[in-house]
């Protein structure tokens, strides 16, 4: 499906972001992850169950049911579930159908999101999960906070496109994140590795966006650059430096940095979860900046504006019948490798089953 081949979807064997931790408690949610419906909660010892969320009897949303200790009860004929998958109870029966049980999905708890295993979970390896030292989430010299979820209705690889490309910040951006429609970013630098991309993108001489005089206490001529960061297939971590620039020697003085932190994950083959926080080396003061900037009016008008375009550009492919005719320019040169990267995956996946 579009933009990758015909049949493909999302690779499986891979860690994504499945909700905020905060998110599970002791109140079933569904969440739709790569086409597959997962009930999640947590056990009495605070640990997260993720279950298949469709009941095996009669199909009924195990969500929409309640814990009793730490087994989920259906609703509808009170089949019982323990967090292995087990159903420990049929009502109406005193035999249990041994084919009556629920698949389990790994998933572990880093930073403040639950990561998920979608694909076989004989291959299911933590160390795959993005080191968040590395990707500055954990690291003392920033304080991060997350927290802002939306619901997409438009296919992740839009989402993916978005954030490896940052020639949109001063058009699509204009008035909240990006400034006020000046200074285009220059095409970026771009390199790449397995399973990851960094390119590095910078607005070499803007007016301070308002956003960040009152965060950084200054108003005047900046120098911003960007250093994006993907760990293929969900996690974007952008580096944000802002540096004060004398108009006359052309001197840049380092003013802070933020992170902007994105994870993607596919709900279905149209629609995506899109989880988003913000980090900043400079006010280690609390409260914290970074919570009150990520939860800020400003920052949520400008991930609306990048949900706006994934739900668009989605209309636009189901009026073209699912094929968007592109004409690729220069700057798309990160966001045409991430999808070649996704596809890779997918096409690494489809030989494995195959061989
Ligand atoms: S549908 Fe769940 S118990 Fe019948
Ligand atoms: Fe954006």
């Amino acid at each position: 499906m579009y933009p990758l081949e015909t049949g493909s979807f999302a690779p499986r064997n891979h860690w994504y972001v499945a909700a905020w931790s905060s998110e599970i408690t002791r109140s079933p949610i569904e969440r739709i992850l790569l086409g597959d419906s997962v009930v999640f909660f947590r056990t009495t010892d605070g640990a997260v169950a993720a279950l298949a969320g469709i009941c095996p009897h009669r199909g009924f949303p195990l969500a929409k049911g309640e814990l009793i200790a730490d087994e989920i009860e259906c609703p509808y004929h009170g089949l019982r579930f323990r967090a292995d998958g087990a159903c420990t109870l049929v009502p109406s029966q005193k035999v249990v159908p041994g084919a009556c049980r629920l698949r389990t999905y790994p998933v572990t708890e880093r930073w403040q999101w639950v990561w998920i295993w979608m694909g076989d979970p004989e291959l299911a390896d933590e160390a795959l999960i993005p080191d968040h030292f590395e990707a500055k989430l954990t690291d003392p010299e920033f304080r991060c906070a997350g927290g802002n979820y939306f619901d997409v209705p438009g296919r992740y690889v839009l989402l993916h496109d978005n954030l490896l490309d940052l020639n949109h910040v001063p058009f699509l951006h204009k008035g909240t994140f990006g400034g006020d429609g000046g200074g285009a970013i220059q095409i970026p630098e771009v390199t790449s590795g397995e399973n990851w991309i960094s390119c590095t993108f910078t607005q070499p001489a803007i007016d301070c966006p308002p956003f960040l005089v009152e965060l950084l206490s200054y108003s005047g001529l900046v120098s911003r650059k960007y250093v994006s960061y993907f760990y293929a297939p969900c996690l974007h971590v952008i580096l944000d430096s802002i540096s004060a620039l004398d108009a006359e020697t052309g001197e840049a003085k380092p003013l802070g940095a933020l992170l902007h932190i994105h994870a993607v994950t596919p709900a279905t083959e149209r629609s995506s979860h899109y989880f988003q926080g913000e980090g900043q080396n400079f006010s280690h003061t609390e409260p914290c900046l970074s919570k009150a900037f990520r939860s800020s009016e400003m920052v949520k008008a400008a991930l609306e504006e990048d949900v706006s375009a994934a739900i668009e550009i989605e209309k636009s492919i189901e009026l073209t019948n699912g094929t968007l005719p592109e004409i690729l320019l220069l700057a798309d040169k990160a966001a045409v490798l991430g999808r070649r990267m996704i596809q890779g995956l997918i096409n690494q996946e489809k030989t494995a089953v195959r061989g």
